[in-house]
């Protein structure tokens, strides 16, 4: 009988409370989810999001992007040192509040995923819930995508959708989007660690 093959090591980059790594974390226990979580990496020191991923006896680590002044592509070198430290082979951004230099981009091109709080290509950027909300859609929600060089416009794996309800504010929204993508990220991990989806010449392929 042959060994089972390792499950891919996951990264998961936070810059705040960690509640999408939290649920990320959780799924990952159960018994044969293809992928464990190996390391929560912050670049803001004290994120409530490490004390969470101690809990939860993860591996943790901070890179103060501060440190840096200015120069994102040495703040990357130093993430990905730690990233390759921990054998990571996929990194999944959780609320990461830094935007990736093309560097880093391509050293993990097909390897690293992030969960936004809309149906992209609607309302990339900050403030998704607002711009739903001024935009006066009636469906709003999340998606999980592969990340290209440019923002929130990678090829996207899985979509989660919620009603836009009456007297709804940015609030109330994004509370119910939020549910939704701690089913999502999960499902996404699931079928990106197995090999169900990958990133082949800039499109997903299925298998
Ligand atoms: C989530 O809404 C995520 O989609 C967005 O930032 C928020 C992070 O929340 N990018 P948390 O830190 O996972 O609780």
């Amino acid at each position: 009988m042959s060994a089972a093959a390792p499950r891919p090591r996951v990264g998961i980059l936070i810059s705040g409370r960690g509640s999408n790594m939290v649920s990320l974390a959780e799924a990952a226990r159960a018994d044969g989810f293809p992928a464990e979580v190996a390391l929560v990496l912050s670049n803001v020191p004290g994120a409530g999001g490490l004390d969470r991923a101690e809990a939860l006896g993860i591996a943790t680590a901070t890179v103060d992007h501060r440190a840096f002044k200015g120069d994102r592509e040495a703040f990357e070198r130093a993430m990905d040192e730690v990233l390759r430290l921990n054998q990571i082979d996929l990194v999944l951004l959780a609320g990461f509040m830094r935007i990736m230099t093309p560097w880093f981009v391509r050293r993990w091109e097909g390897r690293m995923i992030n969960i936004h709080p809309s149906l992209l290509p609607l309302f990339k950027g900050t403030h998704t819930h607002r711009q739903a909300l001024e935009a006066g859609v009636t469906e709003h929600g999340c998606s999980v995508h592969y990340v290209v060089p440019e923002l929130d416009a990678g090829p996207v794996i899985k979509q989660a959708k919620v009603p836009v309800l009456p007297g709804d504010d940015e609030d109330t929204l994004a509370a119910r989007v939020l549910v939704q993508e701690h089913l999502l990220y999960p499902l996404a991990l699931a079928e990106v660690a197995s090999g169900r989806a990958a990133l082949v010449d800039g499109t997903i392929v299925r298998r």
